[in-house]
């Protein structure tokens, strides 16, 4: 992997850092010249990881797609909960949607729904969740998208995260469609 470009320097709070870093992809426009659309932002510890999921919510509208990959216990979950309770704007519950498959937040702004693929029997059961038409009239929050076995959707932001340690992870952001302009502000 190249070494990335150092871009920002998130701000410290309450003893949290998040690194972020632009850099080439494969999602990067060469012919755009300083467009970048693939982002690395090292996440120091838990905190990190719930302030990056306020950034990510705080550009989320209705027909936005976010698809969280990792592996077990990355902080995908975490991540899309803090997502969802900004866009509350309370503390409300926020289970893993591992065994219901979806879970659906009409109290929230724009309404969200989050669901989780890891147990899907079959990758065409994805569509009888209905996260397409979903999208008509919420932002959709994708765990284990892996698991669909094709796209969900070309308007999208990709998230993974890994772990670098035992409280960090690095989430790499990748922008298609109208996330590309949005990502210099996460
Ligand atoms: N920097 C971090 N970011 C996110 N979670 C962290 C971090 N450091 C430690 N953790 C812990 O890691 C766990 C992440 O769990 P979470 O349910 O969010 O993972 P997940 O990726 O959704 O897993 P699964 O694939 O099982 O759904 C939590 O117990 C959380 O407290
Ligand atoms: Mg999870």
């Amino acid at each position: 992997m190249p070494e990335p470009d150092r871009l920002y320097q998130a701000p410290v709070l309450e003893g949290s850092e998040a690194t972020c870093y632009t850099g080439s992809g494969p999602g990067a426009s060469r012919s755009r010249g300083k467009v970048k659309h693939v982002r690395h932002i090292d996440l120091a510890d838990e905190l990190a990881t719930e302030l990056l999921g306020r950034r990510i919510a705080a550009t989320l509208k209705r027909g936005d797609l976010v698809t969280l990959s990792g592996e077990l216990g990355a902080g995908k979950t975490t991540l899309a909960r803090a997502m969802i309770r900004t866009r509350a704007g309370v503390l409300i519950e926020v289970p893993s949607p591992t065994f219901t498959l979806v879970q659906t937040y009409p109290e929230t702004d724009p309404e969200i729904w989050h669901a989780d693929l890891y147990r899907l029997d079959r990758p065409g059961e994805v569509d009888e969740l209905g996260l397409g038409e979903a999208l008509d009239a919420a932002a959709v929050i994708v765990e284990w998208p892996e698991r669909a076995r094709r796209p969900l959707g070309g308007d999208r932001l990709d998230v993974t995260l890994v772990h670098t340690g035992a409280g960090s992870r690095r989430a790499t952001l990748t922008a298609h469609g109208s996330w590309k302009g949005r990502l210099r502000h996460v």
